[in-house]
């Protein structure tokens, strides 16, 4: 069982240090990985104030060249030297307002594992493309992208349900989950305001294997309720 939180563009590195501490101090299960996905800026603060705990640091993207003329963008590399251990790539934010696509997905995607970063990738469906019944057809589509892995875990994240308080139901997971792991055999996390008191139900099918969560994971109390509910599932 795996617990990511995505803190997005929260959190500048005096934010997460003190954030760091108090998750340190929390008690977190044995049972559950851990994994802060802090913005950039905060990946050498969070890394540190981490080191020597099981807690992984993952940035939330990462361009596919080691280096190179690409204003604005991070190389894994980089990432690595910074003591980061993997990276988000293709969050639907990234796809909806930054040009990602699905190539550019798969692209990065195995440029952060050919460089030994982690990666969970980030497909899901709009809500117009649930409705158009397009849902399976998208993912997929989303999943051609991508090659399986060891260190790869995909994240089922339903774009509908980003930021909106709607969840997907269990059976909309499960059914999301079993056809991404009938193209590739690789853990599936779901996302979507993930929250303490909604995470036993939606991780409780054998087809979840943890949760990627948003807003609910800026705070230390309810990423760390979240990680406790994971652990009685796990
Ligand atoms: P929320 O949990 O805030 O809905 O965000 C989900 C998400 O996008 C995680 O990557």
């Amino acid at each position: 069982m795996l617990i990511a939180g995505n803190w997005k563009m929260f959190k500048g590195p005096a934010e997460t240090r003190a954030f760091g501490i108090d998750l340190r101090e929390a008690d977190l299960p044995t049972s559950v990985e851990v994994v802060v996905c802090p913005p950039f800026v905060s990946l050498g603060a969070a890394a540190e104030v981490l080191a020597g705990t099981e807690i992984g640091v993952f940035a939330q993207n990462c361009h596919w060249d080691p280096e190179g003329a690409f204003t604005g963008e991070i190389s894994a590399p980089m990432l690595r030297e910074l003591g980061v251990y993997g990276t988000i790539v293709g969050h639907s934010e990234r796809r909806q307002h930054f040009g990602d696509t699905d190539e550019t997905v798969g692209r990065r995607c195995r440029a952060a594992i050919e460089s030994g970063l982690h990666v969970i990738a980030c497909v899901g469906e709009t809500e117009h493309e649930r409705s158009a019944g397009e849902t399976e057809m998208v993912l997929r589509r989303q999943v051609a992208a991508l090659d399986a892995d060891d260190n790869l875990v995909i994240a089922y994240e339903p774009v509908w349900a980003i930021g909106t308080g709607k969840t997907a139901t269990p059976e909309i997971a499960r059914q999301a989950h079993e056809t991404i792991k009938e193209l590739l055999d690789v853990p599936v996390l779901y996302g979507g305001s993930v929250n303490a008191g909604n995470v036993a139900e939606l991780l409780a099918h054998d087809a979840v294997d943890g949760a990627l969560v948003g807003g609910a994971s800026l705070d230390v109390e309810s990423f760390a309720a979240i990680c406790r509910a994971a652990s009685q599932l796990s």
